[in-house]
């Protein structure tokens, strides 16, 4: 059974078709890479799975039950988490702030109980602690722990949001763009953490990704988008060597 499975889909903003009955399937444990030119609708996409955005036509499915009309505030608790192409951080807060901000998501307690922290209510901070303490290990921000967000270089920020999204112990994890801005540098780090979240934490993920050598690197399937539609789903080797999407991406 697939993870997340997408059945044609459509979404038109206006005269404009961001997504044309798109059909895909992402298995669990994946990592799946979507390419496609600049407004091609591969952020439309991730608003379509993420919930934040109405689908005109098609529908959607999660571990088997249909999400398609899932409120977006539902989406973190069946477990897929997302981050920004623009990074959305609290500017003004740490990052161990953001974190445990991230986490509270999945907070189990009522707000009596919080107001009065009774015991049951300390117990879940320590061990939001704890586990944002393991994210902040595993992608190695120790050192920016108790610094601003504002005061970090970009590279930095977007680990931040990387685990912030982590903090939900999503089962998928959508990266939408996540080496751009980055150095050469950091974007070989970027293709280790992502080996790590898929294969340590086992979470399967989908990016929207331009850089070609981090797809080839990390991703087992990639799907190609142009105005819209989907051109093929394949290896990466397949898609760099496909006709049409090089079409897409050379014109004629
Ligand atoms: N909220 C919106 N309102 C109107 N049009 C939109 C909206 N969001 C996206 N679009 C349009 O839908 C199309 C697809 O946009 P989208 O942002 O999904 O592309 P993208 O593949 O993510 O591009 P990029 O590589 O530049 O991030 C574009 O023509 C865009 O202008
Ligand atoms: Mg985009």
């Amino acid at each position: 059974m697939s993870l997340l499975a997408m059945d044609q889909m459509s979404l038109s903003f206006g005269g404009v078709m961001a997504v044309r009955q798109v059909s895909f399937e992402v298995r669990a444990g994946e990592v799946f890479a979507i390419i496609g030119p600049n407004g091609a609708g591969k952020t439309t996409l991730f608003n379509l799975v993420s919930r934040l955005y109405d689908a005109d036509s098609g529908s959607l499915h999660f571990e088997g039950e249909e999400i398609t009309r899932t409120p977006a505030h539902r989406i973190a608790e069946i477990g897929i988490a997302r981050t920004f192409q623009n990074t959305e951080l609290f500017e003004h807060e740490t990052v161990l702030h953001n974190l445990l901000i991230g986490k509270h998501v999945y907070r189990r307690t009522n707000l009596v109980a919080e107001f009065l922290f009774l015991p049951s209510v300390r117990r879940q901070e320590i061990r939001f602690r704890r586990e944002v303490e393991d994210i902040i290990d595993l992608l190695n921000l120790q050192h920016y722990r108790h610094q601003v967000i504002g005061n970090l270089p970009y590279g930095v920020r977007k680990m931040v949001e990387v685990a912030r999204a982590l903090c939900i112990k999503p089962k998928l994890l959508l990266l939408d763009e996540p080496s751009s801005g980055l150095n050469p540098e950091e974007t070989e780090d970027l293709s280790f953490w992502i080996e790590d979240i898929n294969e340590a934490l086992g979470v399967t993920v989908i990016m929207v990704e331009h850089d070609m050598n981090l797809v080839q690197r990390t991703a087992g399937r990639v799907m190609a988008l142009a105005d819209g539609a989907c051109l093929a789903i394949g290896s990466p080797g397949e898609i760099q060597s496909h006709p049409e999407v090089l079409r897409a991406y050379l014109g004629d």
